[in-house]
């Protein structure tokens, strides 16, 4: 028989404080309702919006709803593709928890449209939130990381990136050349910060999913055939589901997860492999 330290508590975040960008809806908010059920102290959630049905104030209110949980939810206005707003999100963070165990970088931003219109100000948009804001994070937040992270529990990032960061998804009529790009860079950024980052006790790694309703995806979802069309070309044949995000979430930032540094995993239902038309056997 082998023997494991604290099985028991091999998937759990217990006495954690995670920060989640873009945590007021879609896959961060997945990621935060996670955290709390897997049993994290504190859950910081940031957006820009504060009010009205997309706000932080409804999704912290939603949060702290869950039944069963120890922990609570707090939000903190920011624009994470701001310097300045993001070394005040640091001191808010110092103020309101006193640590930092988990930082998801997951706010992010996308253009579509053909190659010929895509306009400089969302390429700017796109490489600020996607890109400097995430290596912005990382380098603001990196003191607070280091200072909760030990050898055998280091602290960790998450960057959300995309499977658009791996392959060449949408060119012509409907194209995201830039997002796609910045996303490429995205898991750069992460594998460089995992070697920079990992003899202070921090790991990071990418989260790389692919379709999942949400208010950045859902359009683009229509514009490419819609649900059922996309759920058949998916080797799994659905999209992805809040319990997808969550899964991967608490492996990589609980015990289960403290070896594994500077890996992207996909979260696609093996769609990103595929290329080119498969006929059906
Ligand atoms: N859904 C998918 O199919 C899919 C696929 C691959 C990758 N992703 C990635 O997953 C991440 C989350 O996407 P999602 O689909 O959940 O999108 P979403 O539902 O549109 O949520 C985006 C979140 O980011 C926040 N945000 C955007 N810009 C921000 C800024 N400058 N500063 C602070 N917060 C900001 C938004 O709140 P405010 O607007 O109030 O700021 C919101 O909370 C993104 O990085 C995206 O690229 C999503």
């Amino acid at each position: 028989m082998s023997n494991f330290r604290d099985f028991d508590r091999l998937f759990r975040l217990d006495d954690k404080v995670a920060l989640v960008t873009g945590g007021s809806r879609g896959l961060g908010l997945h990621a935060a309702t996670a955290f709390l059920r897997a049993g994290a102290a504190k859950v910081i959630i940031t957006a820009r919006k504060t009010g009205g049905p997309e706000g932080i104030n409804q999704a912290v209110e939603k949060l702290n709803n869950i039944t069963g949980i120890k922990g609570h939810a707090i939000g903190i206005p920011a624009n994470v593709s701001s310097e300045a707003e993001i070394v005040r999100l640091v001191k808010a963070v110092e103020k309101e928890a006193g640590k930092l165990d988990i930082l998801v970088a997951n706010a992010g931003a996308t253009w579509g449209s053909k190659f010929e219109d895509a306009p400089d100000h969302a390429t700017s948009k796109i490489l600020d939130v996607n890109v400097r804001g995430v290596f912005l994070l990382a380098q603001k937040f990196a003191p607070m990381l280091q200072a909760s992270g030990t050898r055998r529990d280091p602290s960790r990032i998450i960057i959300v990136s995309s499977t658009a960061g791996k392959n060449v998804p949408h060119v012509g009529e409907n194209g995201t050349i830039m997002y796609s790009v910045s996303k490429a860079a995205a898991h750069h950024l992460g594998r460089n910060l995992a070697i920079e980052l990992g003899p202070s006790n921090i790991t990071t790694n990418i989260v790389a999913p692919g379709f999942f309703p949400s208010k950045l995806a859902s359009g683009l979802i229509e514009k490419l055939g819609g649900t059922s069309e996309l759920e058949d070309a998916n080797p799994r044949k659905r999209l992805g589901e809040p319990e997808d995000i969550a899964g991967v979430m608490v492996y990589l930032c609980s015990p289960a997860g403290s070896y594994i540094n500077g890996v992207d995993i996909a979260v696609d239902g093996g769609m990103v492999l595929g290329a080119g038309r498969h006929s059906k056997l």
